[in-house]
């Protein structure tokens, strides 16, 4: 229970790894605040999670919406103060040629995971510097945060943003006691990659010759490193990318 007294705030809870991250910062003693555009099934998840025991509030939020941001980290300091986590994981990718590449997939990609994240980390850690919270905050970034993959460029582009936007937090916010870290996993076993590396020809050739473990991540074992960042057993660690890839980068 590394994280009993915490109060933890997930974006991109309703599915895969922050759906992961919910539960597991829940499963370690942290009360959860758990937002997405994903209405219904976030409601589900909560109940779930609820059902535990955990203390639960679930708010629908677009994290590309300022204005939206802002309200949730209100409300929250109404209902139950500032969050001592802050796990930032709401995220968009689909691969396509550079050249195919409309000013509308740029945007709409740049906007959710790179805007999303200065967002809610700059409101997220304001919330934190008022209530004089020692807090942490973790971003999903990617392996395509670190090295850039084929045909995704705007994806490529914005996780490489979220690492040095991660970078600086880290910096401007030490002197405030606010440790900032990115997890970068490689694959992982959601319905962003579903289908596409167990049923093609293809998706097995890259896990069998680009993954040395040989298989993709699961969605807990992302969420088991986003907890440890978060946790006080993380005390000394801030600026850090996490890499979660099966050895992936190695190669
Ligand atoms: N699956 C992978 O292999 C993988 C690898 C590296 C990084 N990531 C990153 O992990 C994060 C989660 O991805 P996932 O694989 O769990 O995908 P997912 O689609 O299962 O979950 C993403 C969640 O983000 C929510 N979301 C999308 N746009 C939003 C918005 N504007 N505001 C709020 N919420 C929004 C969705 O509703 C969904 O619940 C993403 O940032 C992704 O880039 C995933």
């Amino acid at each position: 229970m590394k994280l009993k007294g915490k109060t933890a705030f997930i974006t991109g809870a309703a599915n895969g790894i922050g759906e992961a991250t919910a539960r597991r910062l829940a499963a370690d003693g942290a009360r959860v605040v758990m937002t997405d555009i994903e209405i219904e099934r976030l409601a589900q998840v909560a109940a779930e999670i609820a059902a535990t025991g955990t203390e639960v509030r679930h708010y629908p939020l677009d994290v590309t919406r300022r204005d939206q941001v802002q309200a949730v980290f209100d409300q929250l300091q109404t209902d139950w103060g500032a969050p001592d986590v802050v796990a930032h994981i709401a995220g968009v990718g689909k691969a396509l040629h550079f050249l195919k590449l409309t000013d509308a997939d740029w945007s709409r990609t740049i906007d959710i995971n790179l805007r999303g994240s200065f967002l809610v980390g700059q409101i997220g850690a304001q919330a934190m510097v008022n209530a004089g919270i020692h807090g942490s905050i973790v971003f999903m970034a990617s392996t395509n945060g670190l090295v850039a993959e084929e045909e995704l460029a705007d994806y490529n582009a914005s996780k490489f943003g979220v690492v040095g936007l991660m970078k600086t937090m880290a910096i401007d916010l030490a002197s405030s006691h606010i440790r900032v870290n990115s997890v970068n996993p490689g694959l992982i076993r959601t319905r962003l990659t579903q289908g596409s590396w167990d049923e093609t020809e293809t998706g097995q050739w890259y896990t069998r010759e680009r993954i040395p473990m040989r298989r993709l991540g699961l969605p807990a074992e992302v969420a088991a490193c986003v907890s440890f960042l978060a946790s006080d057993d993380a005390s000394y660690v801030t600026g850090h990318t996490l890499v979660v890839d099966g050895g992936q980068l190695t190669l």
